[in-house]
């Protein structure tokens, strides 16, 4: 599979959302990543699954719903029936672990985990032959726009084989960028989430999607 980015529409224009995520797919985009934060495991209020239900309407492109919840298994559900195709879910929020992710995948969606910079990758270590994927926050999660901290990938190289073997996608998210991107490429890395370096005021999403999505193709 092709590397791919997937925009976080943290940073969109929420006032023509419709234009700025049809802008990504028509320059091939096939990923949209929802950060969905409750105030309450991360300082920021964003979307619940109103919102995921109309964007499911806007695109055909596939929708991972990054939940930033306390108590996600009370919210799983709809979020699924609201279209999301992959729930990704931070272990320390779920009562059991191995309970939410069959939830998620009994529900019809892709399941993942979520690392934080201050955890280690190995925490996912019970759970590999489990998730589709693995995200690795390359910032603390909350807000778009902060630096990346090139230090959570130095557990990266031996896990890597494990990834493999088990065939879960990885992806990292936060502070990706024209710049920072080179430094994530070649490790095993197949998403790359950019919220403020597709939506902001340089270029169109589009624009900004493929100049990212190049960097990513040609690098691979
Ligand atoms: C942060 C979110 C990220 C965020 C990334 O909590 O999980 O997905 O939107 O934004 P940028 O790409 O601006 O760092
Ligand atoms: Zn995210």
């Amino acid at each position: 599979m092709t590397a791919q980015i997937s925009p976080s529409v943290l940073s969109a224009d929420f006032s023509r959302l419709g234009d700025q995520i049809k802008s990504v797919a028509e320059s091939g985009g096939e990923v949209l990543h929802l950060d969905v934060m409750d105030g309450h495991y991360v300082p920021n209020l964003t979307f619940g699954p109103l919102l995921v239900k109309a964007m499911r309407k806007m695109t055909d492109m596939v929708l991972e719903a990054h939940l930033m919840i306390s108590e996600p298994d009370l919210y799983i559900e709809n979020f699924i029936k609201a279209g999301a195709d992959i729930v990704l879910v931070h272990p320390s929020t779920c009562s059991s672990v191995q309970d939410t992710l069959r939830n998620i995948k009994t529900l019809g969606a892709k399941a993942g985990l979520v690392v934080n910079p201050d955890e280690k990758l190995s925490i996912i270590d019970p759970y590999l032959g489990e998730i589709d994927q693995l995200l690795i926050m390359s910032v603390v999660p909350g807000f778009g726009g902060q630096s990346f901290m090139p230090e959570v990938l130095d557990d990266l190289p031996q896990m890597r084989q494990a990834l493999v073997d088990n065939n879960v996608l990885v992806e990292i998210d936060g502070g990706i960028n024209k710049t920072t991107i080179a430094s994530v490429l070649g490790k095993g890395i197949s998403r790359f989430v950019a919220g403020s370096a597709v939506f902001n005021k340089h270029a169109s999403p589009g624009e900004n999607f493929n100049t990212l999505q190049t960097l990513v193709t040609a690098g691979k």
